[in-house]
């Protein structure tokens, strides 16, 4: 898709990977509206990013469906219509399996997963509605390929946006709106401050809220890919209507492993042709 002179609505824009999209869309002449959780971080962003003119900023906790719609409404209100939605607002939640309690399963889904369909329900009719089409990106994560030990859930959440992601693709593309997973490896980011994000409503039935504490002081290596270095890989990838945009080709070969893996799963018999044209809608070839 095109973003010069168009509007994007960045979730999760105010920091890290959100900030580095919203910095890429800026610098290509696209208007943004950055919605976050975390007000105060919002005016440094925005200050951050110049062309005032270009930026607006609203206060969004992507589980409140009502206040996602009133946060869509405001970007209209600035900005007219919205083209493309950047699904990007995550917490990283990690812990043993055996510790995993309801509380951590529902934030970590209702932020990840959740906060992604709440962006698609709002925005998508908008997008439809002014029929110049748009994009759809997600932020997916290189664990929904390559599974990250001691987090399921996050790893579930993740997994989810790229299905949904891939399963609405052809369907919108005759509406001129493509999707993109985005599915970045490891990059800078205050990713591992997010326990200070958990809810009260979300601490009584956790096994991992006291460990979140120990998170945020794992140190970031400054190898790890930068916001902005991110953020132009996925302005390419909406210039380009990409499905997949990824980061990292290290992780080439465990994707090939996984796959591969998979393959040699499938049961080893000819092919049954009637049941191939009965089932080919199914098929994706
Ligand atoms: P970050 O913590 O720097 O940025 C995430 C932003 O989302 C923050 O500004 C935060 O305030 C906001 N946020 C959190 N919960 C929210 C809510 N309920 N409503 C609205 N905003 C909310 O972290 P980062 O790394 O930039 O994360 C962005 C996305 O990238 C997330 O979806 C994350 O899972 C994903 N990701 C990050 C990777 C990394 O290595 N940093 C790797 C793969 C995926």
């Amino acid at each position: 898709a095109d973003v010069a002179g168009k509007t994007a609505f960045i979730t999760g824009g105010a920091n890290g990977i959100g900030l580095g999209i919203a910095r890429a869309l800026v610098g290509a002449g696209a208007k943004v509206v950055i919605a976050d959780i975390r007000e105060s971080a919002l005016a440094e962003a925005k200050a951050s990013l110049g062309a005032d003119d270009r930026v607006e900023t609203v206060q969004l906790d992507v589980t409140d469906r009502p206040g996602f719609a009133r946060a869509a409404d405001q970007a209209e209100a600035r900005f007219g219509k919205i083209h493309l939605l950047i699904g990007n607002a995550g917490v990283g939640i990690m812990g043993p399996i055996v510790d995993a309690r309801y509380d951590d399963w529902d934030w970590a889904m209702g932020v990840n997963f959740g906060g992604v369909i709440n962006g698609l329900v709002t925005i998508l009719p908008r997008i439809r509605a002014h029929g110049e089409g748009g994009q759809i990106v997600t932020t997916s994560s290189q664990s929904a390929l390559i599974p990250i030990p001691f987090s399921a859930t996050y790893t579930a959440a993740k997994a989810a946006v790229l299905g949904l992601s891939e399963a609405i693709r052809g369907e919108l593309a005759a509406e001129n709106i493509g999707v993109s997973a985005f599915m970045p490896g490891p990059v800078q980011s205050n990713i591992a401050m997010s326990g200070e994000l958990r809810p009260d409503e979300f601490k009584a039935d956790s096994g991992y809220v006291k460990r979140e504490e120990e998170l945020e002081r794992r140190p970031i290596s400054p190898l790890w890919m930068t916001p902005d270095e991110v953020g132009e890989r996925v302005l390419a990838g909406i210039r380009a209507n990409d499905l997949y945009i990824l980061t990292h080709p290290e992780f080439a070969k465990g994707m090939r492993t996984r796959f591969d893996a998979i393959l040699a799963s499938m049961p080893d018999e000819p092919i049954n042709q009637e049941r191939a044209e009965a089932i080919g809608f199914l098929l994706g070839n």
